[in-house]
């Protein structure tokens, strides 16, 4: 009988032990500044990777780990991205992992009251973004014949809803970005998957409660009290699965989508 094809190898180097579980890798991070992505950069730091934040706006706080590294950047604008993602290079070397995780909500509004700008806003960094992160990244990982690019889509990428139609149109665009990019790049050892987080307590999900024209209970209601685990997801359960798909623990998962969200979608 005929092997299987293998277009490429199983890494040779078992995943570190203990709390190494990406050590010796360089992350890039997107939108580490905010809530689910701080706790992305802080996870992958404390399990040994040399990261770098690239986002809008420095971070809340402190990080208090010398392997983190501050880069101010707007990833909707193509040149920007490309400097910036070339600085960090020749700082901290190529990058094993992209965490795509900057991400905008968006006003609620039915699609025929959206404005033009909004449409470009939402897309612009929800899908632009993405997109110019992993293309100005994704050359440095060809080159180390090996990468891990996590995209963060949501479920509202899975399902359609009324509150905010635009951002699910955009996590959806993200989702399918995710499984595209895995087939094209994985013959050069680069995994690319999506995760998709719930209701998390998070600023975004606080405002998009408050603005909600539902009302903040009825929100709740909707999106968590009847989950199987009927409670808000905490950030740092969205960060381990993204240590998850970071690490060589995941070696062969590639255009997946990691779905972390109380079991909402398992209605
Ligand atoms: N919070 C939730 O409940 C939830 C649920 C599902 C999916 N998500 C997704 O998870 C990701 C992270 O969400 P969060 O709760 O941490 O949001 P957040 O608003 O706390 O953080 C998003 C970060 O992206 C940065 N950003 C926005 N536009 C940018 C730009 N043009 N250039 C550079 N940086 C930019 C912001 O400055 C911010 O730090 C987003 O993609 C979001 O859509 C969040």
């Amino acid at each position: 009988m005929n092997a299987p094809p293998s277009s490429t190898e199983a890494p040779t180097v078992p995943p570190a032990p203990g709390n190494g579980r990406v050590a010796g890798k360089t992350a890039l991070v997107t939108g580490g500044s905010g809530d689910l992505g701080a706790a992305v950069v802080r996870m992958l730091a404390d399990h040994g990777a040399a990261v770098a934040n690239l986002d809008r706006v420095a971070p809340h706080r402190p990080w208090g780990r010398a392997a983190v590294s501050d880069w101010t950047v707007d990833l909707t604008d193509a040149a920007d991205v490309e400097s910036t993602v070339a600085r960090v290079v020749a700082h901290h070397g190529a990058p094993d992992v992209l965490v795509n995780a900057a991400g905008i909500i968006g006003r609620p509004a039915p699609a025929h009251e959206a404005t033009e700008d909004e449409f470009d806003a939402l897309f612009g960094v929800n899908v632009k973004g993405t997109w110019l992160a992993t293309k100005y990244t994704v050359p440095h990982m060809i080159a180390l014949g090996r990468g891990s690019i996590v995209n963060f889509s949501s479920i509202h990428g899975l399902t359609g809803g009324a509150n905010v139609p635009l951002y699910h149109a955009t996590k959806g665009a993200v989702r399918l970005m995710s499984k595209s990019d895995a087939n094209v790049y994985g013959p050069h050892g680069i995994r690319v998957n999506s995760v998709h987080p719930g209701s998390m307590r998070t600023a975004m999900s606080r405002s998009a409660a408050e603005r909600s024209p539902l009302g903040p209970q009825e929100y709740y209601r909707q999106l968590v009290s009847g989950n199987p685990l009927a409670r808000q997801g905490e950030p740092d359960e969205i960060a381990h699965a993204v240590l998850y798909l970071a690490s060589d623990e995941s070696s062969f998962t590639t255009g997946t989508e990691l779905v972390v969200d109380g079991g909402y979608t398992a209605h």
